[in-house]
């Protein structure tokens, strides 16, 4: 009998998993795209990207109220800790990493000009105390937290190689149901 996750925990998993992977693709497509299209993807990657934050303040808050099923028994003991440091460390980017491009987009220096629209529905705000900052210190978190956006955003992709690698092995060489865990 598989130990699966529940059916908000599963939801919540793939749909930050499709967010976190388009929003990591499309910096690609914008800078392979002509000028009158980079706007509108980045706009695009700033609304997926605040809905990927509040999800994951949701997942965070599911994850610390709710105990996770037993991994399988044969995983071995540096298998468990190294599958809990990497989850953990998961949680952390799906927080920071738009944490930090909302900061960044809130320190822009055109940011009171071009206000944030979510999906074109209505107005996102931005970080009130960052946008009142001068415009020299404004300059430096800008700049900053952009370099922490990209950064985070590479250490993303080593971390998603790991689990997806992870989960596949267990999967196919160990013969765990290790998908079933996380598919409905
Ligand atoms: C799912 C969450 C997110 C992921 C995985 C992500 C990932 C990335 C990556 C990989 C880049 C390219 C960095 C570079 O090479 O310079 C980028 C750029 C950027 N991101 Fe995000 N991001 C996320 C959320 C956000 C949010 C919430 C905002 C703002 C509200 C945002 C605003 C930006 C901006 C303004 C840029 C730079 C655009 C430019 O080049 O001018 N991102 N992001």
């Amino acid at each position: 009998m598989v130990k699966k996750y529940t059916g908000i925990a599963i939801a919540l998993h793939w749909i930050i998993a499709v967010g976190i992977v388009v929003n990591l693709l499309l910096p690609n497509i914008w800078e392979a795209a002509g000028d009158e299209n980079v706007r509108p993807l980045i706009n695009l990657h700033k609304s997926i990207g605040v809905t990927v934050l509040g999800l994951a303040v949701m997942r965070l808050l599911w994850r610390l109220t709710h105990r996770p099923p037993a991994l399988p028994a044969s995983y071995k003991p540096w298998e468990v800790t190294a599958s809990h440091a990497a989850h953990w460390a998961l949680y952390a980017l799906i927080l920071a990493i738009p944490l930090t491009g909302w900061i960044m987009d809130s320190a822009w220096k055109d940011a009171a000009a071009n206000p944030m629209q979510w999906f074109g529905l209505f107005e996102w705000p931005r970080i009130g105390p960052v946008m009142g900052l001068d415009e020299a210190t404004k300059k430096g978190v800008h700049d900053s937290f952009g370099e922490a956006h990209e950064i985070l955003g590479y250490a993303m992709w080593a971390l998603w190689a790991l689990h997806v690698g992870a989960a596949l092995k267990h999967q196919f060489m160990d013969g765990e149901k290790e998908l079933q865990r996380m598919l409905p």
